[in-house]
């Protein structure tokens, strides 16, 4: 199904169980418009992702991209043994590599490398609000299968996370169809929020809105996840900053290698003296405290 290398790169910041693997395609199909969902078979891969972790891909034999393209982990498929034996992930086409993976047929091989990244870990108190726009959505359906118990991810068992009494999940996108993989969502303990755009859909505007409405309830969100365009996690992280609610966000910053090489990723992190300095979002990140981040137009 997949042939599999150690990443041994001897460099600093590496992940430790980072992995190269040429895996095979088992599914592509169409998710919404513009969006697909890719399912790789690789149990390297599978066992070892954790939730708001990402890894990077690019045509095996190919040398155009030459850089791979990261994506965040959507989903694990287990065997008849419960064994994580392949991953999904969501992409929308709006570049090369994209638009190659959405050209590619059933038994392609992609060339992968991961785990990589920090990841999301349990979040505080007993309300997790998760906002999320456009492919944003994609990598809280690990977050919420775990804080569900429904699963478990990570090669090392990692402590349970406690069940928070409630998840909201906030999703926007400009239009109806572009909404991907809300079904999937849809999960007994999860009260899932739409917003779009044009009103095709759940609330007629932005999600930052729907976030509004919680923040203003008396169930007021004790943590706040979130990702999506740049615009829309400065508002949330504004919101948070103004409701004293603890936010983190996960950047989804261009990157060139994705394992702490390359320092094209970098982002500007306030330090605990005061200043700031600059860290790789694919080592360090991409999941920051939104407090300490040093947004480019302020928050
Ligand atoms: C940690 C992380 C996780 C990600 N997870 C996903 C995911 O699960 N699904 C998904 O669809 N995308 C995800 N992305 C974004 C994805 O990596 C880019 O869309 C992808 O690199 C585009 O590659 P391409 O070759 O198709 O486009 P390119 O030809 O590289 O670019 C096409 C156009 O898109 C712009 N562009 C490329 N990357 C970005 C970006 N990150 N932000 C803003 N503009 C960009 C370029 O400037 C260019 O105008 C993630 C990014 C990061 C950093
Ligand atoms: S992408 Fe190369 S250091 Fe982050």
């Amino acid at each position: 199904m997949s042939t599999c290398e150690m990443l041994d790169l001897g460099l600093p910041g590496v992940v430790a169980d980072g992995l190269q693997v040429a895996a095979t395609v088992l599914l592509n199909e169409p998710m919404a418009t513009n969006t697909w969902r890719m399912r790789l078979g690789s149990p390297e891969l599978a066992e070892r992702m954790r939730p708001g972790q990402f890894f990077m891909a690019r045509p095996v034999g190919l040398s155009d991209p030459l850089l791979g393209r990261p994506f965040a982990l959507f989903d694990t498929q287990m065997d008849e043994s419960g064994r994580p034996v392949s991953i999904d992930f969501g992409y929308v086409v709006v570049g090369k590599l994209t638009r190659w993976l959405s050209q590619c047929a059933i038994g392609t091989q992609v060339s992968v490398w991961g785990p990589l990244g920090n990841g999301f870990g349990p979040p505080a108190g007993n309300h997790l609000a998760i906002v999320a726009g456009g492919i944003g959505q994609t990598p809280f359906l690990p977050v919420i299968r775990q804080l569900l118990g429904l699963q478990t991810y990570g090669a090392a068992p990692s402590p349970a996370w406690p069940k928070p009494a409630r998840i909201s999940f906030c999703y926007g996108a400009r239009s109806q169809s572009y909404l991907a993989g809300v079904a999937d969502f849809e999960l007994p303990g999860v009260d899932v929020r739409l917003a779009t755009d044009d009103g095709t859909r759940g609330h007629r505007g932005y999600v930052t809105e729907v976030l509004d409405e919680l923040l203003a309830s008396a169930d007021l969100p004790t943590s706040v996840f979130c990702c999506g365009p740049e615009g829309m996690m400065r508002a949330t992280a504004r919101r948070c900053r103004d409701a004293g609610v603890p936010c983190w966000v996960s950047l989804e910053t261009p990157m060139a290698c994705g394992f702490g090489a390359c320092f094209s990723c970098v982002t500007p992190v306030r330090q605990p003296q005061g200043d700031w300095d600059y860290r790789r979002v694919c080592v360090e990140g991409p999941v920051f405290r939104a407090e300490d981040l040093v947004w480019e137009q302020g928050i």
